[in-house]
């Protein structure tokens, strides 16, 4: 059965940045690209700032704080100068990611049985602040459970091992699993990192899921298409497999 509930597409415009930073010069812009993308009907810009900086820099985020006129949802590590970041910039999300400095990208879920009584801290300082807070959390019951008792308002589900193991039906039923328990905890129920415009229907379909993030097939994608053109493929891939037309405005 089809759908009702929207589908929101917040694109990541952090490969944006990297491609800038190839040559540290100053194009092209990751803000341009936020203004290229909600005049496109994103719903959302979602950004990294990463511990070394890799690809956006602290101007990058203060701006798009300013000047998105859609919603912010910034992705940080839970660290000390990241929460303080965050409380004084106040975007509409945070969600809190896991980091590496040697890994490629964010390689796995927040392990939220690591510091609890930290994450619980940074949750309700961001909360406080008028924060909606995520965790990134593997689509497993156990990482759902745990991030509903620390007090977040919603999980983005990690769909890298879906999105890398085509054909592996356990994967995307771990997804409408884990999607369908947060769900009825009462959890808003993201989800991103690896979809592109061949792989994204069955998660779209999810009717638990209520966001995606999704960024580098959409920058990768864009090289050929233009960025507009881009994400109106993949809005077309996400409506289609949702039965719904058109996005939603967070
Ligand atoms: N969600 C989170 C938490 C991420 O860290 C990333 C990668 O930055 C994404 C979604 C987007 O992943 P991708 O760039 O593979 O679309």
């Amino acid at each position: 059965m089809p759908s009702t509930r929207a589908l929101r597409l917040y694109v990541n415009v952090d490969h944006v940045a990297t491609i800038r930073q190839a040559r540290r010069t100053d194009e092209p812009d990751p803000v341009a690209a936020a203004r290229l993308c909600e005049r496109a009907g994103a719903d959302g810009i979602t950004a990294h700032l990463r511990e070394d900086r890799r690809h956006m820099q602290d101007a990058d985020i203060e701006t798009l704080a300013r000047e998105v006129t859609t919603v912010l949802n910034l992705e940080i590590a839970n660290t000390p100068p990241m929460i303080a970041l965050a409380e004084r910039l106040r975007p509409y999300q945070v969600t809190l990611v896991p980091e590496r400095r040697e890994e490629v990208t964010t390689e796995g879920g927040l392990d939220v049985s690591r510091d609890p009584a930290g994450l619980r801290r940074s949750i309700e300082r961001l909360e406080a602040a008028g924060v909606r807070t995520a965790l990134f959390i593997a689509p497993d019951a156990d990482s759902v459970q745990r991030s509903r008792d620390l007090g977040v308002s919603a999980i983005e589900l990690h769909t890298g091992p879906y999105a890398h193991q085509p054909g592996d039906p356990t994967t995307l039923r771990a997804l409408a699993d884990a999607a369908a328990l947060g769900r009825r905890l009462g959890l808003a129920v993201h989800a991103g990192h690896g979809l592109t415009v061949r792989n994204v229907g069955p998660v779209a379909a999810l009717d638990d899921v209520e966001e995606l993030n999704i960024g580098h097939s959409l920058v990768a994608r864009s090289v050929f298409l233009g960025l507009a053109d881009a994400i109106g493929e993949m809005r077309s891939a996400m409506d289609a497999a949702r039965g719904t037309g058109g996005g939603a405005r967070a």
